[in-house]
């Protein structure tokens, strides 16, 4: 009996000892640096892992490891965790793994230890085909760890590569992101940050003004708006955590779990068939008369519902994710609100990306055309067009999911082929009757024609070309136009479209990879 209550007591202590080992860790680096945290408008990194998983779904890995580092005095200090929470968890039941940097401990900095929790939770999410979600808030390399910590980052950085259409990496910056630091997150599909509480860049205000002589501030040199409206580095840009954590949910939603997989579906509840009589008049009289091409996707789209990415970038094309019956769709659009919706050096590289990205976890792409061509100019040539330009054409071009086009106003020149036209094997090519499918726009086609004749004469001959060439019927009689439809009945069209398309298999010839032109 005594032995049995020794053996009890025991138990006890062992048992308390494990809770109290796990109060300590997850206290981080304490309460004075986590009030701190919460003092700049941020939240800790297990509370953002408790908004992004489910409720009570995370399983964390490696809480009690610690660094190994003995310089500067630092085996005195060795707190549990090492500076990032890892695990896996679920989001709306489906699994995701993610890495949450502590800032409350040594700034969140990454020494090799740290490095190589991240590493062990991306190998699991490419060996079990789930997205990594890396939630980054770091001082950078930890300072007293040197080169060790250099190459921990420069193994993240492998597995990144090798994770890259695999399965979807997504990164919420959260806090700083400085240095070397940024090529992870630059390596993964979308990134999210905080307005006026993250910033990233490859070297900070300091050495710039060192260097260039340039007096900037690191939310003018990095922040979320100088990279979703100049840069194009992130995706999105939010208020704060609570709100980039909600829509990093929303986006996973929308996502296969990894490459083998097909985008998710979901019960949706609405009408297929339904009919939209607003659209046959979206298109004004008027050729050059701008329209806002989102309400043809809203009008589109499941519930309306639309995920908009690089919302504030290259307007004159739109990108982002919505539901058709149930499931995924990409959506790249041209916007004739902006620029007249033609294609630019910013606007192709951002096409591009998403395509490739859709393609690469078989997202199915539809493409909603009006452009009249590519923008002219020394700036657009110089800044190298022909290049940028080629890297949407190819991306649609070796893209092999399936591809659904709508042709509603303008398709003009190259970029009637570049927009996903029948030539680059798109599956359905549809236009609407006001579809304006030529080599160019009936008055500077005229103008080269007829080069020399008086104003009145080509006025006159402006009308015979647009009569003759500017309607989708001539692509039509030469079947680079499947089929001419009523603009009210798109949705049914597209949905019916792509419904029969989900057998659809294609191959690319082998290769090691191709030379998209970077
Ligand atoms: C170790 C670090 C650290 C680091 C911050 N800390 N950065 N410890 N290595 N890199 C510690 C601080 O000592 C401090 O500890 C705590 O984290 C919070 O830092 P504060 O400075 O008090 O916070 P704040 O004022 O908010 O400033 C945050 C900061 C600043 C801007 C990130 O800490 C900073 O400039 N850190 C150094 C950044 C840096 O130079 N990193 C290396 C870059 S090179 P206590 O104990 O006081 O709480 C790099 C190369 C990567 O990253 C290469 C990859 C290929």
């Amino acid at each position: 009996m005594l032995a049995q209550t020794g053996g009890t007591s025991a138990m006890t202590d062992i048992l308390q000892e494990l809770d109290q080992r796990r109060q300590t860790a997850r206290m981080g680096g304490g309460a004075r640096r986590i009030e701190a945290q919460h003092g700049k408008g941020k939240l800790t990194a297990r509370e953002r892992i408790d908004l992004l998983l489910d409720e009570g779904s995370f399983e964390e890995f490696d809480m009690f490891v610690a660094h190994r580092c003995t310089d500067f005095g630092m085996e005195q200090d060795r707190p549990a965790g090492d500076g990032v929470v890892t695990g896996w968890g679920t989001v709306n039941g489906r699994m995701v793994y993610v890495f949450s940097q502590d800032f409350t401990v040594f700034g969140g900095s990454l020494s090799e230890t740290h490095a190589q929790k991240i590493c062990k939770i991306m190998d699991m999410a490419v060996q079990n085909g789930a997205p990594v979600i890396g939630i980054n808030d770091s001082g950078g390399a930890r300072i007293q760890e040197g080169v060790a910590s250099l190459a921990g980052y420069a193994e993240v950085f492998q597995r990144n590569i090798m994770a890259s259409g695999v399965v979807p990496q997504i990164s919420l910056i959260m806090g700083p992101c400085a240095g070397g630091a940024v090529y992870s997150p630059a390596m993964t599909d979308f990134i999210f940050m905080v307005k006026d509480s993250s910033y990233m860049f490859v070297t900070g205000p300091d050495v710039v003004k060192t260097v260039t002589n340039e007096v900037v501030t690191a939310e003018e040199l990095g922040g979320a708006t100088t990279h979703t409206r100049k840069s194009s580095v992130a995706d999105g840009a939010f208020e704060n955590d609570v709100e980039a954590l909600a829509e990093a949910r929303r986006l996973i939603d929308l996502l296969p779990l990894n490459n083998r997989q097909k985008p998710p579906t979901r019960p949706f509840f609405d009408d297929v068939a339904r009919i939209e009589e607003s659209l046959d008049t979206l298109i004004p009289d008027n050729a050059n008369t701008p329209y806002d091409m989102k309400e043809l996707i809203l009008k589109l789209a499941d519930e309306s519902d639309f995920f908009e990415i690089q919302a504030e970038f290259a307007k004159n094309i739109i990108t982002g994710f919505v539901r058709l019956e149930g499931s995924t769709v990409g959506v790249v659009a041209n916007q004739p609100m902006v620029l007249a919706g033609c294609l630019d050096i910013d606007s192709s590289r951002k096409a591009a990306r998403f395509v490739r990205f859709c393609d690469a976890f078989e997202i199915p792409i539809l493409t909603l055309v009006d452009v009249p061509g590519f923008l002219p100019g020394t700036a657009q040539e110089y800044g190298g067009v022909i290049k940028h330009g080629a890297k949407l054409l190819f991306a649609y071009g070796e893209a092999t999911v399936p591809k659904v086009t709508v042709i509603t106003r303008k398709a003009y020149g190259g970029a009637y082929d570049v927009m996903a036209s029948k030539h680059l094997r798109g599956d359905f090519n549809y236009a609407w009757p006001t579809a304006e499918i030529a080599v160019m726009g009936a008055k500077g086609a005229t103008e080269i024609i007829h080069r020399g004749k008086s104003a009145d004469e080509i006025a006159r001959l402006t009308k015979e070309y647009e009569d003759r060439f500017a309607n989708p019927f001539v692509a039509a009689e030469k079947g680079f136009i499947d089929e001419v439809i009523m603009p009210r009945s798109t949705r049914r069209r597209v949905c019916r479209a792509f419904a029969s398309l989900r057998g659809k298999s294609q191959q690319n010839p082998w290769k090691k990879h191709d030379n998209i032109p970077l």
